[in-house]
């Protein structure tokens, strides 16, 4: 079997088994339930994945007949707004769970006699674009779960309490081009692509994500009570969404901050990054802090840029792929580390944590790359162009590596915080000698 067999396989492997893990925990009725009107029933995302794999592994890469061709319409995201997808007359949890096996069987019949030849299977990408999209979906059913009301059905080891590794509180990135996006990596999604060179001028980042400790304090400086730490459509919406803490924070009303996650509540770790605050909440923080958010090409070129070879790499460490030491990935921890606790995961610059614990709120919008071609379809990202987003990056504890890299655009709307969303901030500095 070729490499690429391999990788394919086990990247769908692993995909399912995360799928398995977030489907199986619950029971039927909380499988259908719809947890909040943010998010979808399990069960639909569960056929969604299926569906997704049938449509373009099973029909157009095997060119097979369709297993399912009547359900396109009910799992297509385009079709019905999440909160309308539980009156919809979906598939049951004993027939969603037959329908994703009988698709998966198939597709290893596909995997096994594709040549890997041809636009779409060249590289394994398709696979590999179905195997990202289930695990985007599981992202997406994990927050699912933290929405969930009720006792505890996922449990994990503790995530990494070491710390202690950062050197500066920030790091100072000098000006000049570097190359943003890809044209190189073969299971790159289209937003990502082509490479092109980006002038940046220098700034300075934050060598790691904004801390709970540091939220703290802007909270009890009157962060969420000062309008003029927010930008106008900010403060309007943290007045009309009373936004008070970060989502799934719980005041005491002793003067201390809790939090629920997954179903148990905690108190606040200090030193773990702040996670579910908005674009808003981030934007208000970092203007407390006298700084700003880091534009995307900013947060790339700290992430990838490689002063010594002046070229970007895969990934903040270099171009192996993540592993245990490197990175928060992968729903191993339920939550993100404490700052410090990757070393050997900071890039080039030594800046820590890019990857993995916390997508990062950016302060692009989320636009095409020039020379950008939609592919395979439109609506993964062109559909999306110019609309109300921002980009996020990095990945979160709940992203897994095959959907994660150095190139990799994420998009929400500037409200959404059920997302693992966190921040770091950014400032100008003077181009001569700072
Ligand atoms: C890239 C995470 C914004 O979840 O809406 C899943 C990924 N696209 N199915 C999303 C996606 C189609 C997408 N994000
Ligand atoms: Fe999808």
């Amino acid at each position: 079997m070729s490499d690429i067999h391999e990788r394919t396989r086990a990247a769908l492997e692993v995909a399912r088994e995360r799928t398995c893990v977030l489907t199986d925990s619950v029971d039927d009725t909380d499988l259908t339930a719809q947890h909040s009107p943010l998010m979808s029933p399990l069960v639909w995302d569960l056929v969604h994945i299926g569906n997704q794999e049938e449509q373009w592994l099973v029909r157009k890469v095997g060119g097979r007949d369709a297993v399912r061709g009547d359900i396109d319409e009910l799992y297509d995201a385009f079709r019905h707004a999440r909160a309308d997808r539980p009156a919809l007359p979906l598939l049951d949890p004993a027939q969603a769970r037959a329908y994703v096996r009988t698709v998966r069987e198939k597709t290893w019949e596909v995997l096994d006699s594709t040549d890997f030849s041809g636009p779409l299977a060249r590289e394994g990408f398709a696979f590999g674009m179905i195997a990202q999209h289930e695990q985007q979906h599981a992202e997406t059913m994990l927050a699912t779960h933290q929405l969930r009301e009720g006792e505890p059905v996922l449990s994990a080891p503790t995530a990494p309490r070491v710390g202690g590794g950062l050197a500066t509180d920030e790091v100072c990135i000098p000006a000049g081009e570097f190359t943003m996006g890809t044209s190189r990596e073969p299971w790159a999604l289209d937003n990502e692509k082509p490479a092109h060179p980006v002038d940046v001028p220098a700034f300075a980042i934050d060598t790691a994500p904004v801390t709970n400790q540091q939220y703290l304090e802007f909270i009890a400086d009157g962060g969420y009570e000062r309008p003029e730490l927010w930008s106008d459509r900010g403060w309007k919406h943290r007045l009309e969404a009373g936004l008070a803490a970060p989502l799934f924070w719980e005041d005491d009303g002793c003067g201390t901050w809790w939090r629920r996650r997954f179903g148990l509540l905690d108190p606040i770790h200090l030193r773990e990054p702040v996670v579910h605050v908005c674009y808003f909440e981030a934007e208000a923080y970092a203007k407390w802090a006298e700084k700003r958010l880091p534009t995307e090409a900013e947060w790339e070129k700290a992430a990838r840029w490689d002063p010594v070879s002046n070229r970007s790499r895969r990934f903040p460490w270099g171009d192996a792929d993540p592993d245990e030491a490197a990175a928060n990935l992968g729903q191993r921890f339920l939550g993100p580390a404490v700052v410090g606790s990757y070393p050997a995961g900071a890039s080039a610059l030594g800046v820590h944590q890019l990857i993995g614990d916390v997508w990062e709120w950016t302060s692009s919008p989320f636009e095409p790359y020039p020379g950008f071609v939609a592919f395979p379809y439109r609506e993964y990202s062109e559909v999306f162009f110019g609309g109300d987003y921002r980009v996020l990056r990095g990945g979160s504890f709940g992203t897994d590596q095959v959907a994660c890299r150095g190139t990799f655009r994420n998009w929400d709307h500037p409200v959404r915080r059920q997302i693992f969303s966190g921040f770091r901030c950014a400032r100008d500095v003077s181009g001569k000698g700072s």
